[in-house]
């Protein structure tokens, strides 16, 4: 059976695009972001760069955000989206990766994976024939982390430098921030519980990059100076089985008090689905310093900006 010849441009880690590229996604999506202000979401843009080219979604895992951007953002390329719920779909009744990903590139130009293993997501990057993105896995959110470097430069925030401090659990959306934080050489301050810390691999990357990162029990310290706060569920999808979690992460919570830690014009983000009382409080999830709707928002023109580099296109 003929292999094919070219490897496609996969999004599986921020690495996989590299600093350079990324900066590229952020400058086109802000353009672009610009270009269709006040315009109807279901309108195309001019140039309609991903006429006739379709995305097949896969999803093992539930999402809104994630499927809704990708779906729009397709759209507003001049492309068409699909979805496969591992539910409905032969995957789900144990066709293989392998199969699927062969099935999947003769008939879309691009897959998307959201899925609780990464290996899963690897498998199929190995045998598609078209670029395949990473919608989230156990262990990376990349395209969550463009969306929310985007937030941040619209928030007239300088990346190389700049102190991020990160609250809660040490899980898949902060290993995607440690990428970001070798590709743009700013710092990490890594407040978890004792046995929430991060991967090591992601810390050991930011670090050789040059990027400081504290890990830290203290979660003041953790937010001290900090110019972005961010936090995310305590629970993860695929998680819920594990117990005595919410009592350690309890003094991990963003709330009023540890903002003040933070610099005065500081933000917070977070991807969200957010549970506002524990990760957050109210009065900062609401409040003036919050960012997280523009962040939800800058999931599409992120994403945009992912297909147009997978294609070729940036
Ligand atoms: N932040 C995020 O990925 O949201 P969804 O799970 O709704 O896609
Ligand atoms: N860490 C969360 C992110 C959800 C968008 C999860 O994996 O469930």
């Amino acid at each position: 059976m003929a292999e094919p010849t070219a490897a496609p441009r996969s999004f599986l880690d921020l690495s996989d695009a590299g600093g350079d590229a990324i900066a590229a996604m952020l400058a086109d999506a802000q353009d672009r972001k610009a270009a269709r202000r006040e315009w109807p979401k279901g309108k195309t843009d001019a140039d309609a760069p991903l006429a006739g080219h379709v995305l097949g979604m896969i999803f093992e895992k539930n999402s809104t955000r994630t499927r809704v951007s990708f779906d729009i953002g397709m759209g507003q390329l001049g492309g068409t989206s699909l979805i496969l719920d591992s539910g409905t779909s032969q995957l789900g009744r144990g066709e293989s990766i392998a199969d699927t990903a062969r099935v999947l590139s003769r008939m879309v130009d691009a897959i998307m994976i959201r899925t609780d293993d990464h290996a899963k997501a690897e498998e199929l990057a190995h045998h598609a024939s078209v670029p395949v993105i990473n919608g989230l896995t156990d262990r990376s959110h990349p395209c969550q982390i463009v969306a929310d470097l985007l937030t941040m430069v619209e928030q007239g925030k300088a990346l190389p430098g700049l102190e991020l401090a990160w609250l809660g659990d040490g899980n898949n959306v902060l290993h995607s921030i440690l990428e970001a934080a070798a590709l743009f050489k700013f710092n990490v301050r890594v407040g978890t519980p004792q046995g929430y810390e991060p991967a090591a691999e992601f810390v050991g990357m930011a670090r050789a990059a040059g990027s400081q990162v504290t890990l830290t029990q203290d979660a003041a310290e953790a937010a001290r100076g900090a110019d972005i706060v961010v936090t995310d569920t305590w629970v993860s999808m695929g998680q819920e089985h594990v117990h005595n979690k919410l009592a350690a992460m309890a003094p991990f919570q963003v709330d009023a008090a540890l903002m003040a830690q933070a610099k005065p014009d500081a933000r917070f983000l977070h991807c969200l689905p957010a549970h506002v009382g524990d990760e957050v409080s109210e009065e900062v999830f609401e409040g003036d310093q919050s960012v997280v709707f523009d962040e939800a928002e800058n999931r599409i023109h992120a994403q945009k900006s992912i297909l147009l580099w997978c294609f070729g296109r940036l």
